[in-house]
């Protein structure tokens, strides 16, 4: 990937500073391109820069994280081919939420080496040494490192800095190592995690059916994920139902299949294929012909068959009616027992997968086992290495009763099932993720204050957090994604919008390309 240098400099030290340094990287061997992200009217508007207007416009619609995500883009296409794109500020006179948010936002999604300025005019050397340190300070409440600045101090101030750990580039004759171009700060944001899964998705696209075909939320998400070419889509329903719907809209359809589960040349042989998996358990033919008019029942066929490599649905039906086909006749994976369903929890600066939060209310010892090794399955298949916390209202020993020692029970079970795996219960979730609480909790454990996968007690403890931690702490909630099926299928939140329905397709193409 591009190394970014993120200039946080004042407007006249622009020119001087980033060609400065462009030059001296060149003469490092480095190929440097220059972008000014959010270039005003009067600015040049060059390569992959915004115009401001445009960049305020999609603030005041409300729409930061597509601006976020449009100026990363644009980082990534200006450095194509280069070693380090150095990205000038964005400033404080746009009408719009503080310029250093927006700074900060480019940093963390491009990983990107941040250079602040620290102006040295008419300052004694502990002035100028004061500032710098609350500078660093400053930077690192957000948790940016900053290892350099840029400054045109005199040559015992920045020895004093260097001293200190502090590189100073002066912007007259700057000079900067480039193997010193390392990420400020290193965390997963929301949008750095889903531009990695559509990366991945439109890397091996696949092909996954929506059921609920004329619904507006999903029509509106079939053409975000058309128009960035993340999947190929099946959309059920009756044509000229689902084309009204799509215009009404303002949807192309183009490119996107019709089905009618009805008027379907496969029908007959879907409603035979169930009647032939379910007749054991009373199906008959008559009435595998009926539930096959089922959207749901039809959609979750296409997926048996490998007509589609997955399916998403449930915007207007509860989850017992979305995922029961699948569980009758989809069925789980050889030696899983066990279908559960977890949400990749993106908070701002990690993920998480929380589990079971969807399909069994009160599982046995056994199935909290086979939730906790399916979840760390999950967590490696999008790029997480799991600690799991079996969570309880007690660490270790700390509290007793029924429901404690059920965890306790269920955390040997997953040691002695999967040896390798890193488990700790039970755990509360303050010992679970934070490292001082843990130290005094339960020292020595390797998984207490640094666990990613949560395993919950019950349904209804799982399905309360991962809602009030969506909805209270900012959190992106993707999923359910339902985890121990033989083939993806994954079911909506009735209240999904439709940046929730785009998600779960993407994670469902993921899991379908295994
Ligand atoms: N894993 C594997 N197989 C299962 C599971 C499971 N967890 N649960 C049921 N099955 C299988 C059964 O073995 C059975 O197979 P068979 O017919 O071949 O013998 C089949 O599925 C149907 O089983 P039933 O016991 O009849 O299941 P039922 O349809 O009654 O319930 C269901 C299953 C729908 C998952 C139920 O447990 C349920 O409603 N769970 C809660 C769902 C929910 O409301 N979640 C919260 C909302 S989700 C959200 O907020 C995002």
């Amino acid at each position: 990937m591009v190394k970014t240098i993120l200039l946080l400099c004042c407007e006249d030290c622009v020119p001087q500073l980033s060609n400065g340094l462009k030059a001296n990287l060149e003469s490092q061997g480095q190929k440097v391109a220059l972008l000014n992200p959010l270039a005003g009217s009067k600015d040049e508007v060059v390569g992959a820069s915004f115009c401001k207007k445009e960049a305020v416009k999609l603030l005041a619609d409300g729409k930061e994280d597509e601006l976020i995500a449009q100026l990363i883009d644009r980082i990534e296409e200006t450095g194509k081919g280069s070693d380090v794109v150095i990205v000038t500020p964005v400033f404080e006179d746009l009408t719009f939420r503080g310029a250093y948010c927006l700074n900060l936002e480019i940093a963390k999604n491009a990983d990107a080496f941040v250079l602040p300025a620290v102006c040295s005019e008419g300052k004694t050397i502990d002035e100028f040494i004061a500032d710098v340190e609350t500078t660093v300070k400053f930077f690192a409440q957000d948790g940016i490192t900053i290892k350099a600045i840029a400054s045109g101090c005199k040559p015992d101030f920045a020895k004093l800095c260097n001293e200190k750990g502090i590189a100073v580039v002066n912007p007259k004759t700057p000079v900067l190592d480039a193997k010193s171009v390392v990420p400020s700060i290193n965390i997963v944001t929301p949008a750095k995690f889903m531009r990695s899964l559509h990366d991945k998705a439109r890397a091996n696209k696949k092909t996954i059916v929506l059921p609920e075909g004329s619904l507006d939320r999903i029509l509106k998400a079939a053409a975000e994920l058309k128009a960035q070419n993340l999947v190929n889509l099946i959309l059920l329903g009756d044509e000229d139902e689902v084309k009204a719907a799509a215009r009404a809209v303002n949807v192309d359809l183009d490119g996107i299949t019709i089905v009618n589960p009805a008027k379907s040349p496969d029908y007959e042989d879907y409603a035979n294929t169930l009647y032939e998996l379910r007749k054991a358990k009373g199906m008959d033919l008559e009435k595998a012909k009926k539930l096959m008019l089922d959207k749901t029942f039809f959609g979750t066929m296409m997926v048996y068959k490998g007509v589609a490599d997955g399916m998403v649905s449930g915007a207007t039906t509860s989850t017992a009616d979305t995922i029961r086909p699948a569980l009758q006749f989809i069925k789980t994976k050889p030696g899983i027992k066990t279908v559960s369903g977890v949400f990749l929890m993106s908070l701002a600066d990690r993920v998480y997968i929380y589990g079971d939060c969807a399909v069994i209310p009160n599982a046995t010892t056994d199935q909290l086992r086979d939730v906790a090794i399916a979840s760390a399955a999950t967590a490696k298949a999008f790029g997480i290495d799991p600690k799991i916390a079996m969570l309880s209202y007690s660490t270790g020993t700390s509290g007793s009763g029924p429901d404690v020692d059920a965890v306790r029970e269920a955390t040997e079970k997953v040691r002695e099932a999967a040896p390798d795996l890193a488990v700790e219960g039970p755990i509360q979730y303050d010992a679970a993720v934070v490292p001082s609480v843990a130290k005094t909790k339960l020292p020595g454990s390797a998984v207490a204050g640094q666990a990613n996968v949560f395993v919950f007690p019950t349904l209804n403890a799982g399905n309360i957090t991962y809602k009030a931690v969506q909805r209270s702490a900012n959190a992106l909630a993707i999923g359910p994604l339902l985890q121990g099926l033989n083939k993806p299928v994954n079911d909506l939140s009735r209240g999904a919008t439709v940046a929730d329905i785009v998600n779960t397709v993407v994670v469902t193409a993921i899991q379908a390309q295994g």
